[in-house]
């Protein structure tokens, strides 16, 4: 199918065949690993399709990089090597010096630590603000200085949702852009480029790479002006998507569709079940009408995703012996695999937010509800709970 073709058909169709045509010369149908530095020049300058070296372009990161573009809905899209490598091209590529950003009051801690520790060490002020309350991120917003407004939605770990459609109003209101980092709903449960985001960044380690295999991360963007700054930013950084990765990530988004779907339906059962248990103090899920943010996920997510925290009765010692008596519910961080995965998120992936805005409850377990049958998830949890 020509690209055209393919950059015109539904999600499940764009996400298996955009990005790449099979191969001219051997028909392959997947995109080969090109595990080469350097391309041949047909006389000085004669490019064979634009390849020179690969961290200016590989074929196999192009055939990602037009995949990932498609199936969120953006004009081009960037694979680095992980989501924070995506992230930190983002600041540098889209704000300058002296400027200030508005980040959630519950962002990722690696991205807080980004903006915290790296960031603002050149240069960079940020505030944080809860990306549930619009007005609050907009009075965050120091016009003239605001050069983006960073939102996750869901966040990770507390679950917020924030408006997409309105949050983008406020930041172009004050000449900033709005950037979402899409990795928890995945571009198939949410797309912020058509509801009016300017950026959207993954860790494609999580659900767009799907197997826990590999470390990865994306950039799309809806204007070709900025895709211009990110292009420069991404080349003159290097901080690039090797071919393998290229093609674990690649290889992942083609299932998306099929795996987010019995995500969700498992993490509903999940949901469900511990909502019911007087063992749990709180369940926090966005497809609970009992969510604060449940109409905006319910209008911006096509479902509610795989992502699920809780909170516990018995403090702290007993969310950790939970954590700690799973067996089929993984004691790892990260998230978004075909397993499932339980954390600590305080004593985890937040550690580093202890004791700042950003601190998370020492009650609370987050799950990455897997794909497994679902009535051992069931079982498992309820042996965990003791
Ligand atoms: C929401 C979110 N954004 C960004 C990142 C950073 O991605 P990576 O670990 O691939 O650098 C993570 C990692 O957990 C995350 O959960």
């Amino acid at each position: 199918m020509t690209q055209e073709r393919a950059n015109k058909t539904g999600f499940e169709t764009r996400a298996i065949h955009a990005g790449y045509e099979p191969d001219a010369m051997t028909g392959a149908v997947i995109p080969p690993i090109y595990a080469s530095s350097t391309y041949k020049q047909d006389g000085v300058g004669g490019l064979r399709g634009g390849y020179e070296y690969s961290r200016s372009a590989n074929p196999t990161r192009t055939a990602l990089e037009g995949a990932l573009a498609a199936v969120e809905d953006g004009v081009r899209g960037f694979a680095f090597a992980s989501g924070l490598a995506a992230e930190d091209t983002i600041i540098r590529a889209l704000t300058g010096t002296g400027g200030h950003v508005v980040i959630p009051d519950d962002a990722y801690g690696g991205t807080y630590r980004l903006f915290d520790k790296v960031a603002k060490v050149w240069g960079l002020d940020h505030s944080p603000a809860p990306v549930a309350d619009t007005e609050a991120v907009a009075a965050a917003i120091e016009p003239g200085r605001t050069r983006l407004v960073w939102v996750e939605t869901p966040t990770n770990p507390m679950l917020t949702i924030g408006d997409i459609e309105a949050l983008a109003t406020v930041a172009h209101d004050a000449g900033a852009l709005l950037v979402v980092d899409n990795t928890f709903a995945s571009p198939y449960l949410q797309q912020p480029l058509t509801l009016g985001a300017d950026v959207v960044v993954h860790s494609t380690t999580k659900y767009v790479g799907g197997h826990s295999d590999v470390v990865g991360g994306a950039v799309i963007v809806r204007d070709l002006e900025l895709a211009e700054k990110i292009a420069f930013h991404q080349n003159a950084m290097g901080a690039v998507a090797g071919p393998f990765d290229s093609f674990l990530v690649n290889r992942g988004l083609k299932t998306l569709h099929v795996r987010m779907d019995r995500h969700c339906d498992n993490a509903e059962r999940v949901v469900a079940f511990l909502d019911a248990d007087p063992r749990v103090t709180e369940v926090i899920y966005p497809g609970l009408t009992s969510h604060p943010g449940h109409e905006v996920a319910a209008r911006q997510m096509k479902r509610f995703g795989g992502m699920v925290s809780f909170r516990v009765a018995g403090g702290v010692e007993r969310a950790l012996a939970v954590c700690e008596r799973a067996e089929v519910f993984t004691l790892a961080e990260s998230l978004g695999g075909i397993e499932s995965l339980i954390e600590h998120p305080g004593r985890m992936t937040h550690a580093s937010v202890a004791g700042t805005d950003l601190e998370v409850p020492d009650d609370l377990i987050r799950l990455s509800v897997g794909i497994e049958s679902v009535e051992d998830l069931l079982a498992d949890l309820d042996r965990a709970l003791g």
